[in-house]
């Protein structure tokens, strides 16, 4: 018998080696539901790491357990580097708007740069950058620091303060992190809009915001192509609603001329010339927003995610540690962009705030060919790689057909440890992932965790934590992880139920920008006694109590890591009004990509076929583009007279998923008024 931690007593294991099995030839599902292999961390990795072993991993959970707010406020005060050190811990007078540290004070900058000053750390390689094209640029603490202040300057210098909204919407580069990181020294909250999104997103996010001022680029390259940047947030500041933007300032990235508008556009180099790179840092409050980042629900519109500087920043640099289990001659990786939260913990401050250095990548993993993740971890020495379980299908592809490409053409010696997050991974992708990335010596690290929770919220210890392939594992310690049933109650492991959070944490979403009712409601239902709702379904294994996530419970996909949520993108499309009359979306499993998206239209004209059918799904698509972000094109488009409805008029969405997967339609469709929609609704265009 093997006790796993507080969750999971009792748990027992049967260990065999990567080579002792073979790949399941079962369906992804099915495999993780039965998957039995385990794989215990390697003594010389139990005994090097920082928390080491399962009685370490037990210890710190006990801890956690018998004193709760002794727990954090140890490790507050270890991780931070407060102006003025919090005398309260967590503060539950007005649920569940939790507030953490409340009268500490802090600056976030200041935790990742000006901190490694005057240490081994200051002249150390903070960001090893390598643009698309393949050229390299170093920049050690020192010099980042002195960036980041000479930036900070600049907004100062532009009249933007403590308290302002900044929208950053800016390539994968060391100027991203400068400006966010600026944002932060000077109190200014940031608001990051992925470059993929559209002019539209662009605006809402100002609009809902109250941004003061854009930070864009005239251009991006992403597999060797200029895609514009400046030119979206033009027409975004053209559509209205955006008259709160004073200065636009534009990172010339390319050669290439944008546009500018005079009296609000400032090139970087105009705005930073004559500018000191010696900026104090602003001290705030622990409370005070860090960053909005928003983020798709299962109704409306995106949410704008608040999140707070010192629980936040904790959070980030502890989970660094313990996940990763970062040591200092380590080189870091996470291939995330800086739009999504995965980039804002583990590019911009955890890595920095542990003093990492770490690599940032402008391009995309396919060019100039399938090989680049490999090629760049050989190049740069990459010791801890974290990335998504859709980025490693599509690179089993690429190297299945072309050897060239296969990480074995690559030497990887370097890695140690290698991470998953964004979306399930199946233990197939994670079989490949352990064999040939890792050499069957590294531990996969996956990482179950939200924009709303900040960081790792459910996964492995590298040096610790025996792993299962497809499954998250156990919760960090502090972490109150629970399945429950409908009405909170929680259910025996092996019967799947809902994930909420039992406790607040440190680094978890403080309220919805501009609705804290909506905060309320979506995550903390009245029906769940005061817990945190995450939104997943999940299942705790029977006899290791090891956590495995599902997907989730409402209309949210996550289609290649992205998330959207299904009403956004009928909105988009019922938007169309000269085309579309009414429009459903759901969800069905990609091999690739996870989930793709699926959209079955009623349009406003009688019912295309052939060619004209494909010309107005493309049309449809370019649509839903412009109005999200090309991410949200739905892969599948079907045409009906009408939609599947019951009596009542509701769509019957589990009859439109069947539709989708391609399953024979067990439901009940008598009510139907026309079932000659079910043959239309067949045909994917
Ligand atoms: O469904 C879960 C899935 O991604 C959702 C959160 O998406 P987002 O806020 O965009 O953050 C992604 C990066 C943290 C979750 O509700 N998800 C994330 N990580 C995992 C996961 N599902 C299973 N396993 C994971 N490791």
């Amino acid at each position: 018998m093997k006790t796993f931690g507080p969750q999971a007593r009792g748990a027992r294991v049967r260990p065999v080696s990567a080579t002792q099995q073979e790949t399941s030839p079962m369906s992804a599902i099915q495999s993780v539901l039965v998957e039995n292999r385990v794989f215990p961390p390697s003594e010389a990795t139990v005994k090097a790491a920082r928390i080491s072993g399962m009685e370490a991993y037990q210890a710190l959970c006990d801890e956690a357990e018998r004193d709760f707010e002794g727990f954090w406020r140890r490790l507050a005060k270890e991780n931070v580097v407060w102006s003025k050190e919090p005398t309260q811990v967590l503060d539950e007078s007005n649920k569940p708007f939790y507030k953490w540290f409340a009268d500490g004070q802090l600056n976030a900058s200041a935790n990742c740069l000006d901190k490694h000053m005057g240490t081994p750390v200051e002249n150390k390689t903070a960001i090893i950058f390598e643009a698309d094209g393949g050229e390299v640029t170093k920049i050690t603490y020192k010099e980042l620091l002195a960036r980041v202040s000479q930036f900070a300057n600049g907004l100062k210098a532009h009249g933007i303060q403590k308290g302002d909204r900044v929208l950053v919407y800016m390539p994968m580069t060391i100027e991203g992190i400068v400006a966010m990181q600026a944002c932060a020294r000077i109190g200014a909250t940031h608001s990051v809009v992925f470059g993929g999104f559209s002019a539209k997103a662009v605006q809402e996010r100002i609009q809902d915001g109250g941004a003061v001022a854009v930070i864009t680029a005239n251009y991006q390259m992403r597999g060797g192509k200029e895609l514009p940047l400046k030119a979206i947030v033009d027409e975004a500041l053209s559509m209205g609603g955006c008259e709160s933007i004073k200065n636009v300032f534009v990172y010339e990235r390319t050669k290439t001329a944008c546009n500018m508008v005079a009296g609000r556009d400032k090139t970087f180099s105009q705005m930073l010339e004559g500018q000191s790179t010696d900026c104090p840092p602003e001290m705030v409050d622990a409370e005070h927003p860090l960053f909005v980042l928003y983020t798709s629900g299962s109704t409306g519109k995106p949410k704008g995610v608040q999140h707070s500087t010192g629980g936040y920043l904790l959070w980030a640099k502890l989970t660094m540690d313990w996940t990763f289990d970062l040591k200092p001659e380590d080189v870091f990786w996470c291939t995330a962009d800086i739009g999504w939260v995965t980039g804002h913990s583990y590019i911009v401050y955890g890595p920095l705030a542990a003093g990492a250095t770490e690599i940032v990548f402008e391009g995309v993993p396919t060019y100039p060919n399938a090989g680049r993740f490999w090629q760049m971890i050989e190049r740069h020495k990459c010791s801890i790689f974290y990335t998504a379980p859709t980025a490693i299908r599509s690179l089993i592809k690429a190297s299945e057909a072309d050897e060239k490409v296969h990480p074995k053409s690559s030497d990887l010696s370097s890695l140690r440890i290698l991470g998953s997050v964004g979306e399930p991974i199946n233990p197939e992708a994670w079989m490949w992932y352990y064999k040939n990335v890792g050499g069957e010596r590294c531990p996969i690290v996956d990482t179950f965790w939200q924009t709303e929770t900040g960081g790792h919220m459910i996964n492995p210890l590298p040096g610790a934590t025996p792993l299962v392939p497809g499954s998250c594992t156990l919760p960090l310690p502090g972490i109150l992880a629970a399945i429950v049933d409908e009405a909170g109650n929680e259910v025996p492991n092996g019967s799947g139920g809902i994930l909420v959070f039992k406790k607040p944490w440190p680094s978890m979403i403080r309220t919805i920008w501009n609705d804290p009712d909506r905060f309320k409601k979506s995550y903390f239902p009245e029906e769940l006694k005061g817990y945190y709702l995450a939104g997943d379904g999940a299942v705790r294994d029977a006899e290791t109590g090891y956590f495995r996530i599902t997907g989730r419970i409402d209309d949210v996909l996550n289609v290649s890591g992205h998330r959207m949520g299904t009403m956004e993108i009928e909105s988009a499309l019922v938007a169309k009004t000269d085309l579309v009359a009414e429009a459903a979306v759901v969800g069905r499993p990609d091999d690739t990509t996870g989930e793709a998206i699926c959209a079955f239209v009623v349009l406003k004209r009688p019912l295309p076929q052939g060619d004209e059918a494909k010309q107005i799904a493309k049309e449809l698509r370019d649509w839903v583009a412009k109005e999200i972000g090309p991410i949200a094109k739905p892969k599948d488009i079907r045409f009906g007279e009408n939609l599947p409805k019951t009596r009542s008029g509701k769509i019957m969405r589990r009859l439109l998923r069947s539709l989708a997967k391609g399953e024979q339609i067990t439901q009940d469709t008598s009510t139907l008024e026309n079932p000659a929609i079910l043959t239309q609704l067949d045909q994917t265009y």
